[in-house]
């Protein structure tokens, strides 16, 4: 069980709502199946000129990005994995123009050889020893404690009350942030990346995030800890190349982005997967049986509902020089789009590809990305998703959709998620 410092949340601030407009940006709650349209562009072209959004109709981040014409689409799974593979060509500085002025600087818009080494200096905070420590230290805590707050209920809606909640409350303790502090910081993640608030909103936030990660930096250089801040305030790397420095440590500036950034990509991507994750299981009751009858049944569960329903459409890059993706023509200059929920729905790597199947034959899926930039968070997903199933099912017996409350299910476009998931168990 957390204690009372790292278990308590937040509640003054209903960031829930905040998102809302974010959320309906990006087609949730508007599109329910965008999977056949996505087969019928793939079966098509492998790569089409324009954005993703404009072939849905709907607006979207990749169409305020950048203009039509100075875009491109991948729709294979052949041709996202050789995008995202390939730096040489495709530069990640898209993210610049994306997320780069609320974020700052980061590892996720750097080239190699930057990239690599600035990446060798972060990824110690996030083994799976890390971790396993993160786990048995609070994150079971945490787990518990937003249970312990409708367990006696019989009902509760687990998007609003608890994957909403549970990873950037992740995030928080791992960060060391101090849980009066809770409150603010949900504000700020809210805001920080939420396109559909003014850009004056978004940099303000994205200030006052980065004083609150300011005064942690300032206490963790005064007086080590084993906290995530800690951990990133120590981290050294001894390179000869590296700037011309032989001994290189991340600087204020660099840390403070570098928690920016696990907002949108530790926390929501993780509330987002938690959902469908949950509701690829509810939907199917059988499934549902079985994982709960064998609990080593879990971590499939978690690649399946990763593969099925992916809780960001693409990843990004920006073409550095003329080059060919699956025969077709990529022009200097342009946006990729490397939409990995086409990828993942590839019939030609995948029988029944929008079937959710935890019993299907694993093969990689590339919710996660893959090459240099795969996701640095990958252990911290697989367990916070992990732990979440195993105590919903150990602390919720019976666990089922509402039978009297109807549920969309998993929607949106450019984001796909669960946003209510009305469900009862059985009290104690
Ligand atoms: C299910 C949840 C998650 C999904 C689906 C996901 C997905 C991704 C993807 C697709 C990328 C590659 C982006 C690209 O190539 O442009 C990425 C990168 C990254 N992710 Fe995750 N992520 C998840 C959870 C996390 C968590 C929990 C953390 C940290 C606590 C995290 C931290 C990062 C970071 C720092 C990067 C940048 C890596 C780099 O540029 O080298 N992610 N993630």
């Amino acid at each position: 069980m957390a204690d009372q410092q790292t278990s308590d949340a937040p509640t003054e601030f209903d960031a829930f709502d905040a998102f809302a407009a974010k959320n309906a940006l990006n087609g949730v709650g508007v599109v329910k199946d965008p999977y056949p349209r996505l087969a019928e562009l793939r079966s098509q072209c492998p790569v089409h000129q324009g954005s993703v959004s404009a072939r849905f109709d709907l607006p979207g981040a990749d169409r305020i990005i950048a203009a039509e014409d100075e875009q491109a689409s991948v729709y294979t799974y052949q041709g996202v994995d050789a995008v995202l593979r390939d730096a040489a060509s495709f530069s990640s500085s898209w993210y610049r123009m994306s997320i780069g002025d609320v974020i700052g600087r980061t590892i996720l818009e750097m080239d190699p050889p930057e990239h690599r080494r600035f990446r060798s200096l972060i990824s110690p905070a996030f083994t799976r020893r890390e971790m396993d420590r993160w786990e048995h230290g609070f994150v079971r805590g945490i787990v518990d404690a937003y249970l312990d707050r409708f367990r006696a209920d019989g009902r509760a809606d687990l998007a609003a009350d608890f994957a909403f909640h549970y990873p950037i409350h992740v995030i928080a303790v791992a960060a060391g942030l101090p849980v009066v502090d809770l409150p603010e910081f949900y504000r700020h993640t809210a805001l920080l990346t939420n396109v559909a608030v003014s850009q004056d909103e978004r940099l303000a936030a994205s200030r006052d995030l980065g004083a609150m990660v300011q005064e942690l930096i300032d206490a963790r250089r005064a007086e080590p800890a084993d906290d995530l801040i800690g951990v990133l305030v120590r981290a050294r790397l001894n390179d000869e190349d590296w700037d011309g420095a032989s001994d290189r440590q991340l600087t204020d500036d660099e840390i403070v982005a570098f928690l920016r950034l696990l907002v949108p990509a530790g926390a929501q991507t993780t509330y987002r997967a938690i959902t469908t994750v949950l509701y690829g299981l509810l939907s199917h009751p059988d499934q549902l049986a079985a994982v709960r009858a064998d609990r080593s049944l879990i971590p499939q569960a978690i690649e399946e509902g990763l593969r099925w329903e992916v809780p960001l459409l693409a990843v990004g890059r920006t073409a550095v020089r003329d080059t060919v993706v699956e025969g077709c023509p990529v022009r200097a200059g342009q946006h990729v789009n490397a939409p990995v929920a086409a990828a993942n729905h590839d019939p030609s790597r995948w029988e029944r590809p929008d079937e959710f199947d935890i019993f299907r034959t694993p093969v990689p899926h590339v919710s996660f990305g893959v090459g240099p930039h795969v996701c640095l968070g990958i252990h911290a997903a697989r367990m916070e998703m992990r732990v979440a199933l195993d105590l919903l099912l150990d602390r919720l017996p019976g666990l089922r959709l509402d039978p009297d409350t109807p549920c969309d299910g998993v929607t949106g476009l450019g984001l796909r998620t669960a946003v209510r998931l009305p469900v009862v168990f059985d009290t104690p």
